[in-house]
């Protein structure tokens, strides 16, 4: 079986450290915001570029507090897209604020900038690029419609851990970044973690803030907070994990160019656009084909295990109706969730591996399978 996530191979490689790791947070008795949390922001937030780094309990509460931070409150908008995973969108709503979304680019499944300034209204409160697969959005002109409106930018980087745009780190280049280090991410730990990332030392004072019940010392609120702290455990495994980061991250790209090499010019399927001066990091390889499901269901039957990041834009998810849009307002996303499929991408896949799913999709392409 090819499988599309390595953490158990993770565990079974590196058991005895990750258990040493726990073993010395659970001794020390400091289990809440001690020494490896202060650590492990410290040295990711240098990764990213910048100064400050704010752990907290998972990608999801990132993004939460980093609007809050900002003072996004009921009644404001927030742009972003609709085909990225529904914590972008609970996490805007959870702040009390309105998602407004915008289309895509057909080839990188990224937010397409060219439609910010007519989203824009008087209530627009922050734009919230999520930087999907590990790629990011043409931040240069995004932050330029940005600041000429003096609307702050959140970039949703639980996807994007290393990638770079022109050289600058996902995370360094919006008023906050946030990560997510749920156990498939590229940065992934043994549970739920998050962190906000931020050049600014007033916006890194309030997410602390708002992290701990709103409390600067003990038993005193300056405002109305949350309890959203990253675990000493987990920030313990992601100390572990971060010194090998750009490794892995490497390993990923070689993998894409393998498929890169090995698909091109193979039947219906396009592979992911990577824009110059971006450098991919491959969290996913995500192709696009008019035969998905069958070519997902031909690599099932070949144990390949390939996956749909995301089958669902969300503004047509039950969940999100009310929200009013409708079929056809979006249709560069919507035909995307139709088209996409994610093969095997870990940096434990060896090359025999990814020539074997290589080989998969050319037999699919090449026998009178795909009109299954
Ligand atoms: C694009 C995106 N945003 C936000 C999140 C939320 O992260 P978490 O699962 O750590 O809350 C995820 C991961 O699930 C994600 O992929």
């Amino acid at each position: 079986m090819i499988r599309n996530w390595q953490y158990l191979d993770d565990y079974e490689k590196h058991r005895a450290e990750i258990l040493a790791a726990v073993d010395r947070v659970f001794s020390s008795g400091r289990l809440i915001l001690g020494r490896e949390v202060e650590s492990f922001e410290r040295d990711f937030a240098s990764f990213c570029g910048v100064p400050f780094g704010i752990g907290v309990n998972s990608g999801t509460d990132a993004l939460f507090l980093a609007l809050k931070a900002l003072g996004v409150s009921a009644g404001d908008e927030v742009i972003t897209v609709s085909n990225t995973a529904v914590p972008t969108v609970a996490a805007i709503r959870a702040a009390g604020a309105t998602p407004v979304f915008v289309d895509v680019e057909e080839d990188t499944y990224l937010m397409d900038v060219t439609q910010l300034p007519d989203a824009v209204t008087g209530r627009t409160a922050c734009i919230l690029p999520v930087h999907l697969c590990g790629q990011t959005v043409a931040m240069e002109p995004l932050l330029a419609i940005a600041s000429t409106r003096q609307i702050p930018v959140v970039e949703d980087c639980a996807q994007a851990a290393g990638a770079t745009y022109r050289g600058r780190r996902a995370g360094s280049m919006g008023a906050i970044g946030a990560f997510s280090f749920y156990p498939t991410k590229v940065l992934g730990t043994f549970g739920d973690a998050g962190m906000a990332v931020t050049a600014d030392a007033a916006l890194a004072a309030r997410l602390k803030r708002l992290r701990f019940y709103g409390m600067e010392g003990s038993y005193y609120s300056e405002e109305e907070g949350y309890n959203s702290r990253l675990d000493e455990v987990q920030a313990a495994i992601l100390n572990l994990k971060l010194p090998t980061l750009d490794a892995q991250v490497e390993r990923r790209r070689e993998i894409a160019a393998l498929y890169a090499e090995g698909l091109a010019g193979v039947g219906d399927i396009a592979l992911p656009a990577v824009r110059d001066g971006r450098e991919h990091q491959f969290y996913l390889y995500t192709v696009r084909t008019g035969r998905r499901d069958a070519l997902m269901q031909f690599l099932a039957d070949r144990g390949i295990e390939a996956r749909i990041n995301y089958p669902t834009p969300i503004h047509l998810m039950r969940g999100y109706r009310f929200l009013g849009y409708e079929a056809g307002s979006l249709p560069v996303t919507e035909r995307l969730a139709g088209e996409i499929l994610s093969l095997p991408m870990y940096p434990g896949l060896s090359d025999d591996e990814a020539g074997r799913v290589i080989e998969a999709v050319r037999a699919f392409f090449a026998t009178g399978t795909q009109t299954a």
